[in-house]
């Protein structure tokens, strides 16, 4: 085998080698567990989140109840990273305000920003209710 067969040889079993990888990994991100993906959070409405204002940061996840009653609509869910520069937003429930301890912007219960430095909205993460079982 000559120099050249023996490099295209070797770049096409890496390139086999790096697309198996790549489906190998693909494959572990999608395998279903209990017929889903699992989730970021998983809550028991039964004893979690019971009261309208109650909220849950867990996992870069801040899940509100904004209303009564087990429906996905009675709750918000967002990242808790800031979309000015990745700070950490936390919740206050008192005022109802999402606000960054990095550079003090802060967000409505919609996760729209109310003062700056930050321009973009909260990113909005979706909520599934089932029965007394929330997932995000
Ligand atoms: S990183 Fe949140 S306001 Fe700058």
């Amino acid at each position: 085998m000559d120099r050249k067969n023996f490099l295209n040889s070797l770049s096409g079993g890496l390139a086999l080698t790096c697309v198996s990888c790549m489906m190998a990994a693909c494959e572990k991100d999608s395998t279903p567990v209990d017929g889903g993906p699992t989730p970021d959070v998983s809550l028991d409405l039964s004893t979690q989140l019971t009261g309208v204002g109650d909220f849950v940061a867990i996992n870069s996840i801040i899940v509100v109840r904004t209303a009564t009653g087990n429906q996905a609509s009675s709750f918000k869910a967002f990242s808790n990273v800031c979309p000015h520069q990745a700070g950490t937003i936390s919740y206050d429930k008192t005022s109802t305000v999402f606000t960054c301890a990095t550079h003090g912007a802060t967000f409505n219960q919609s996760g729209s920003v109310t003062k700056g430095p930050a321009t973009s909205n909260m990113t909005t993460r979706i909520v599934t209710v089932t029965g007394t079982k929330l997932t995000v």
